[in-house]
């Protein structure tokens, strides 16, 4: 081959690769491009290399520099095409995107108010030696009525001040024997641990009731309770009110004080209201007294042998009376600006 004729296929060559650079719309074809020119095993500039055995010794000095230079021209015009697609494919991605955006902080869900206020409750407890037990929110008659002294003919027996469920009051008339309600009170939760257990009993109870009140800022159809049961052989009005004003003390505060009204419930002798006293003012939070001999009875217990106090306190006016929350219904309305803020 003849200088001039291999001279001519390089300058040939350059053109060609950059023309096939420059055509090149992704990595994958710009890659494709560099291995047909620059491929190390039959890419066209090795070919052409292969020729330069049949050109004439004088000629072979310059044709080896003129075949390097090529190679540097067709690698530098490889470079420019990868430089000019990589810079494409970042502002192909999303050209509005600002790096210097302050980032977008993910939303992590939590718990919600009245959740961690029952975490809280039953923590203090727990350290008084109280468990926590739990019974379903649909209830017989039994559990929470029959068994707590409430009997046939109670008012708070009236369909008008429970939710009684339906399906059961087909068959059987509204409130009596067979029917079914969503539990009025966590008073039931006493029912289902005496039955199951002998004294002595030490135990809480923390969950939903219902009741078919209309909607205002102090209540709600839907609440929580929690309810306290402690059954032993001489135990005392004075432990029950002990243990309330140790509750008190540690959830709103040491400056809180307790007081008790007379009462009436028809599972307590003698029942009272329990009011705490706190940041200036009374406040109700809820009923309590001594289990009354007829449940014991209900249960099996000796009444001779044993006593015990029970409690239930609302723990959405424990919670909004502790953080300052003065209308029930923010709690269940879902609205993130409220619940964010616990
Ligand atoms: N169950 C009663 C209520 O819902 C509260 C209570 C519980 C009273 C235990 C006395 C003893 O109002």
């Amino acid at each position: 081959m003849s200088l001039q004729d291999f001279l001519s296929s390089l300058d040939g060559l350059v053109a060609d690769a950059a023309d096939a650079f420059q055509a090149a719309t992704d990595t994958d074809s710009l890659e494709e491009a560099r291995v047909r020119f620059l491929g190390q095993k039959s890419g066209a500039l090795r070919d052409i290399q292969k020729q330069m055995g049949s050109i004439e010794a004088s000629d072979r000095k310059t044709a080896g520099m003129r075949l390097n230079q090529t190679k540097n021209a067709i690698q530098t015009a490889f470079g420019e095409a990868k430089d000019r697609l990589g810079q494409a494919d970042q502002g192909g991605i999303d050209p509005t995107f600002d790096p210097s955006l302050p980032g977008v902080r993910p939303e992590l869900g939590h718990v919600h108010p009245i959740t961690q206020t029952i975490e809280h409750l039953m923590e203090i407890m727990g350290r008084m030696g109280f468990e926590a037990a739990e019974g379903p929110e649909v209830e017989d008659p039994w559990h929470n009525f029959v068994a707590l002294n409430i009997p046939e003919d109670h008012p708070a027996r009236d369909p008008l001040d429970n939710f009684y469920l339906a399906t059961a009051s087909k068959g059987a008339d509204l409130g009596g024997e067979g029917s079914q309600l969503l539990r009025s009170q966590t008073s039931t939760v006493q029912i289902r641990v005496m039955e199951n257990r002998q004294p002595p009993i030490r135990v809480i109870s923390l969950g939903r009731v219902y009741r078919p009140d209309a909607p205002d800022a102090t209540h709600f159809p839907m609440f929580h309770q929690m309810e306290g049961l402690f059954v032993d052989r001489h135990v005392t009005m004075a432990n029950l009110k002990t243990v309330l004003r140790v509750f008190a003390e540690n959830y709103l505060g040491t400056d809180v004080d307790i007081r008790f009204r007379p009462s009436f419930f028809p599972f307590t002798e003698p029942s009272v209201e329990v009011d705490f006293y706190w940041n200036g003012t009374w406040v109700e939070f809820g009923g309590a007294g001594m289990v009354d001999p007829n449940v014991f009875e209900a249960v099996g217990y000796d009444p001779e042998q044993y006593s015990g106090f029970a409690f239930g306190l609302g723990v959405e006016r424990l919670c909004m009376r502790r953080h300052g929350i003065t209308d029930i219904r923010d709690l269940y309305s879902g609205d993130l600006r409220f619940l964010r803020q616990f």
